[in-house]
């Protein structure tokens, strides 16, 4: 398996492949002024596993077209769904995030929890803005600075892994300026990092590795993990995932 193919792996069988919670995405739907709406149109765009898509289906009146790159992660989000009872009301698409084919002005909401990183948030939100409908929601989860300043090692490491991690306030004046209004803010807080997917995500080193038969390659992913999970543990007043809920603006 090349590395791709291992980081697939050891996710797959996941609830959530960030951090996330079912009460946060519920926090989002409120904010949006979805709830009691009928016959929604939402995409949740690198879906994964379907954490929020499942819920978006349990909460609303809504038809989800879950997107994600990766085919084994939307097999396990069918699996959940079916099991959840909502397979009826999502479907499942692979296809990349960069190159979306939906008709314009197609959904009332486009929604993706820890994934538009995959293509920046800036040009994500410019290029996802043309799929919504006149007043449709954007609903979007982004590594976000929680301070003005902040530790030496944790900006390091953030700035080099994705440059455009920045403050609310910064990503509040990006939405303002490609054409929505910002409607809600909130910080994800630690349990969603800790409780929800670093502690079932190590849980989950001991068999990969096994399964793997400790090769190089599974060894390093699985340390990269803990490396990453030892930072946000040192730094979590600095960092976190802020959900931001805009609607957009007539053209
Ligand atoms: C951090 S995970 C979040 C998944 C899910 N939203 C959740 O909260 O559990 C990021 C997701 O983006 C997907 N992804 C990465 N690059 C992508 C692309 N170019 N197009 C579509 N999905 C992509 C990954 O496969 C993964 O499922």
């Amino acid at each position: 398996m090349d590395d791709v193919e291992l980081l697939v792996d050891l996710h797959s069988n996941a609830s959530r492949l960030g951090p996330g919670g079912e009460a946060e995405t519920r926090l989002a739907i409120t904010l949006s002024g979805l709830g009691g709406r009928q016959s929604l149109k939402i995409a949740d765009i690198g879906c994964g596993t379907g954490a929020s898509a499942i819920t978006l289906a349990k909460s609303l009146d809504a038809h989800i077209t879950a997107v994600d790159l990766f085919p084994a992660f939307l097999e396990e989000l069918e699996r959940r769904a079916k099991a959840g009872g909502v397979s009826e009301k999502i479907t499942a698409v692979s296809a990349s995030m960069d190159a979306l084919t939906f008709e314009p002005s197609s959904f009332d909401a486009m929604w993706s929890e820890g994934a538009i990183y995959n293509v920046g948030f800036e040009n994500g939100i410019r290029e996802w803005r043309r799929f919504l409908k006149p007043g449709g929601i954007l609903a979007v989860s982004e590594m976000t600075w929680l301070t003005s300043e902040r530790p030496d090692e944790l900006d390091h490491h953030w700035s080099g892994a994705y440059p455009e991690v920045d403050t609310a306030s910064a990503k509040m004046a990006l939405l303002e300026t490609h054409g929505y209004v910002p409607l809600g803010y909130f910080a994800l807080p630690e349990y969603c990092w800790l409780d929800n997917y670093y502690r079932p995500l190590q849980e989950r080193f001991g068999a990969f590795l096994e399964k793997h038969d400790h090769a190089p390659a599974a060894k390093s992913l699985v340390e990269a993990e803990q490396s990453e999970i030892d930072l946000y543990e040192r730094h979590a007043a600095f960092v976190s995932y802020g959900f931001y809920v805009a609607r957009k603006l007539a053209d």
